[in-house]
């Protein structure tokens, strides 16, 4: 388990030297999309608790409704107030204008996802966002997209059958080579969001771990698993071990946010004063990003995960 106090000064550290390090360990990097400050406090708050380098990431939608210099500004803040290593992702990033605005703002990493589009145009997109990118900040980390895991960090009712393609070693291959990525997130299996029955914890997204393994080959550079929520715990642990350096991480966060909400609004009927309402929100957030973070770290993932309970 990576500690904080393996990098010893967390002002300097990068967020590639944080994945390199992690890598080595064979562990992986916890990463937890926020849309505002009680979600973010609970991610901040869960990295404090378990003393583990932690990825804060807001994807288009999220980072218009926080707010894109808000955002930066406030993680720096936490970042440099708790010395921890805190680092923050510009998730799915659709065009090159929003891509550029984040870079600006101070973030340290952002994916590049025009996964959408057909093979050839995710990748001169992908590598026209690499150089754009990197000619603002060289150091910034730039992640691309292949394959279909769906769109949307909600409760769906049924998977459809395009989930079930998965990214070929080829792909990976031609996709890296001719973009310059430093990170990959391919499709392994994994989904975002969660059906109606994993939210209850009875069943599990599955993982092809073979395939991982075989594009980690292929690919040669850091890679990410989106759509981590309601994943099997043991396809995580194989997961890292043959591969996957990034760990997303989000609708488990916005289910325990509403659960907790609605039941401390029922507990006090008639309390205004948001300080009081929301501390157990930000506590129950934060009990699911500490246990995901324990288990990417090789530590059981004790008590908290949504779906750890059927
Ligand atoms: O980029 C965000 C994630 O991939 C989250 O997926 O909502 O299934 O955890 P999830
Ligand atoms: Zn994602």
């Amino acid at each position: 388990m990576t500690a904080i106090g393996t990098f010893s000064n967390t002002s300097k550290v990068t967020l590639r030297d944080v994945l390199t390090q992690l890598e080595k360990e064979g562990v992986a990097l916890g990463h937890f999309n926020v849309s505002d400050q009680v979600l973010l406090k609970a991610v901040v708050a869960a990295a404090s608790e378990t003393k583990l380098p932690v990825f804060v990431g807001a994807s288009e939608g999220e980072r218009e409704f926080f707010g894109v210099h808000q955002l930066a500004a406030l993680v720096k803040s936490q970042r440099e107030e708790s010395g921890l290593p805190i680092f923050l992702n510009a998730d799915h990033t659709h065009s090159l204008a929003k891509a550029v605005e984040a870079v600006k703002a101070g973030f340290d990493s952002v994916v590049a996802d025009f996964s959408a589009l057909p093979f050839a145009e995710n990748v001169s997109r992908t590598k026209e966002a690499v150089e754009a990118l990197k000619a603002i900040n060289p150091s910034v980390i730039v992640e691309g997209e292949i394959g279909n895991i769906g769109t949307g960090s909600e409760i769906h009712d049924t998977v459809g059958n395009e989930f079930r393609t998965l990214s070929t070693p080829e792909e990976a291959r031609q996709f890296v080579a001719a973009t310059g990525i430093d990170v990959l997130a391919p499709a392994v299996g994994n989904m975002h969001g969660m059906l109606k029955s994993m939210v209850q914890g009875k069943e599990k997204k599955r993982l092809n771990i073979e395939r991982i393994g075989e594009i980690k080959k292929a690919a040669g550079i850091f890679l990410t698993l989106h759509g981590g929520s309601g994943t099997d715990d043991a396809d995580f642990r194989n997961a890292i071990a043959a591969g996957i350096n990034i760990i997303h991480i989000n609708t488990e966060l916005r289910v325990a946010w509403r659960r907790s909400l609605e039941e401390s609004l029922k507990r006090q009927p008639n309390e205004v004063v948001p300080y009081k309402v929301l501390p157990p929100v930000i506590d129950s957030v934060k009990q699911v990003v500490s246990s995901r973070l324990r288990l990417f770290h090789g530590e059981p993932a004790g008590q908290g995960a949504v779906g750890s309970v059927a």
